[in-house]
C-alpha cells in the first residue's frame, strides 16, 4: 500500500480544520500518515524546545531517542538546514542515529509555522532501502504546509 496524498491531504484537512494546537495538529498528522503506507515504520515529530535542540514529539512506531540535538543526526540536519533530508542510506549518512536498527531509509521534513518559526521536524523511518523518493517530500512538505503553516487551502481544489 503506498500513501495517496491528494485524499490524505483532504482527510487530514478535514479532521485538523480550525484547530491550532501544535500537538494536537501532530498527533493527528501522524496517525494518518503512519496507517497510510506500508513503507512508513516509525513516523513522528521531534519538536523545537529550546534553542538548538529537539524533543520527541507525537509518533507511531517503536520508542525513539527523546532529545536530538540540532548537531546530530537525520534530523538535527533538518533542523539545522530548515532544508528536507532524503536518505536512501541510513548507514551512509553520518552521524546517523539508530533509534531501530531495522531502518534502512528515512525523509526528515522540516515543520514551520505562519511566521516561518521552525516548529520541529516531521521524521518517517522505513526499514526498506531507498524507500523514499523527491516525490515524497514534496507531497509531506505540501501537506505540512497546509497544516501547520495555516494557508487553509487543504480543503480547496
Ligand atoms: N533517525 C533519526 C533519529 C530518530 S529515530 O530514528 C526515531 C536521526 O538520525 O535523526
Amino acid at each position: 500500500m503506498r500513501a495517496d496524498y491528494s485524499a490524505l491531504a483532504q482527510t487530514i484537512g478535514a479532521l485538523t480544520e480550525g484547530e491550532t494546537d501544535h500537538v494536537s495538529l501532530m498527533a493527528t498528522v501522524v496517525c494518518e500518515l503512519h496507517h497510510s503506507d506500508d513503507r512508513f515504520d516509525w513516523t513522528g515529530f521531534y519538536r523545537v524546545t529550546e534553542p538548538g535542540m529537539l524533543k520527541i514529539g507525537p509518533y507511531q512506531g517503536g520508542h525513539g531517542c527523546l532529545k536530538i540535538p540540532f548537531s546530530r543526526g537525520v534530523c538535527g540536519a533538518a533542523a539545522r538546514t530548515e532544508q528536507a533530508q532524503l536518505v536512501m542510506d541510513v548507514n551512509a549518512f553520518e552521524g546517523h542515529i539508530a533509534c531501530a536498527s531495522s531502518t534502512q531509509s528515512e525523509i526528515v521534513l522540516p515543520v514551520t509555522d505562519q511566521s516561518g518559526a521552525l516548529l520541529g521536524v516531521l521524521d518517517i523511518d522505513s526499514d526498506l532501502p531507498a524507500a523514499f523518493t523527491q516525490e515524497d517530500v514534496d507531497h509531506l512538505q505540501k501537506i505540512l504546509h497546509q497544516v501547520f503553516a495555516g494557508d487553509g487551502c487543504i480543503n480547496k481544489p
